[in-house]
């Protein structure tokens, strides 16, 4: 199936490693100009050239900490100077410590607001010129299954990340008619350097190893294991895709059967 991507003008926030890097590496490879965004200039230069081994579309990296006011509009603006416009926005970023209400305090709650819920909200609104003169706008937030179904230690992950859903879902109402989609993904347990880390901490506070984490996550999952961050990808990149254009205010679970419920 052509997803009708070659040419478009995509920006993925968060790019530099894990679900980020891989679906702007998808994107790149079905023929999308690509703005990749990150905190690190270092990380994001390892990103670009894994990203641009043979394959001939414009990569552009482009640095900056979207937790901060005004960071997230200048990188829009910039990323759109850059590619000409935006047909597509990938709106991600690290996620929030963990911890328990006894530990964690009012700053690092406002920071966590920051990352995991106003920045989603200040990189579309600076976009949203861009996306409504496009004729193939789509938007996708990256937010988490713990939407659905809390996961353990992950407070600010469980409480904060609604806020986006509902974010999404009302702008998917709001401005269909504008012809501008809004779709997000709850990943489960996707294999990246994060998901590796929560496993690492479970690992010492369990005195087990990270490797039998796994198998324990693992166990949750229908399908028996964590996923790939290219099973990630590949949902991430038909959703943004003109071959979806029927798909808008969508919460689409990619967690290999982890989540139980029937809805
Ligand atoms: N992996 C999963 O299965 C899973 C499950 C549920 C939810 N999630 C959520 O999905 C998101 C992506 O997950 P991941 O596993 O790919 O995380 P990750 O491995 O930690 O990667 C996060 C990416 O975001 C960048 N980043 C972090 N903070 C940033 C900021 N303030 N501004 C700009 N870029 C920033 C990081 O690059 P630099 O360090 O170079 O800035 C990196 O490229 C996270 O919010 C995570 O909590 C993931």
């Amino acid at each position: 199936m052509d997803l009708g991507l070659h040419g478009k003008k995509a920006i993925v926030t968060g790019a530099s490693r894990g679900l980020g890097f891989a679906t702007a590496l998808q994107l790149a490879r079905e023929g999308c100009d690509i703005v990749i965004n990150s905190r690190s200039n270092s990380n994001l230069d390892a990103a670009l050239e894994k990203i641009s081994a043979g394959i001939n579309v414009q990569i552009i990296p482009l640095t900056g900490d979207i937790t901060y006011e005004g960071k997230a509009a200048e990188v829009i603006q910039k990323a759109a100077d850059a590619l000409g416009g935006i047909d597509i926005l990938i709106t991600n970023t690290g996620g929030p410590p963990t911890g328990s209400i006894e530990n964690i305090d009012d700053q690092t709650w406002h920071e966590a607001v920051e990352l995991n819920f106003l920045s989603h909200m200040r990189l579309i609104r600076a976009a949203l010129p861009y996306l409504s003169v496009s004729d193939a706008a789509s938007v996708l937030t990256i937010t988490s299954m713990s939407v659905k179904q809390p996961v353990p230690n992950l407070l600010l992950s469980n409480s904060i990340r609604g806020a986006t859903i509902g974010l999404t879902k009302t702008l998917a109402l709001e401005l269909g008619s504008e012809g501008i989609r809004f779709n997000t993904i709850l990943p489960g347990f996707i294999r990246t350097e994060r998901v590796l880390d929560l496993l690492a901490q479970r690992a010492e506070a369990n005195s087990t190893t990270v490797d039998q984490e796994i198998a324990k996550q693992s166990k949750q999952s229908s399908i028996g294991r964590i996923g790939d961050p290219q099973e990630f990808a590949n949902v991430a990149t038909f959703l943004v895709s003109p071959a979806a254009s029927y798909l808008t205010g969508g919460v689409f679970l990619v967690d290999g059967g982890m989540y139980k419920a029937t809805y």
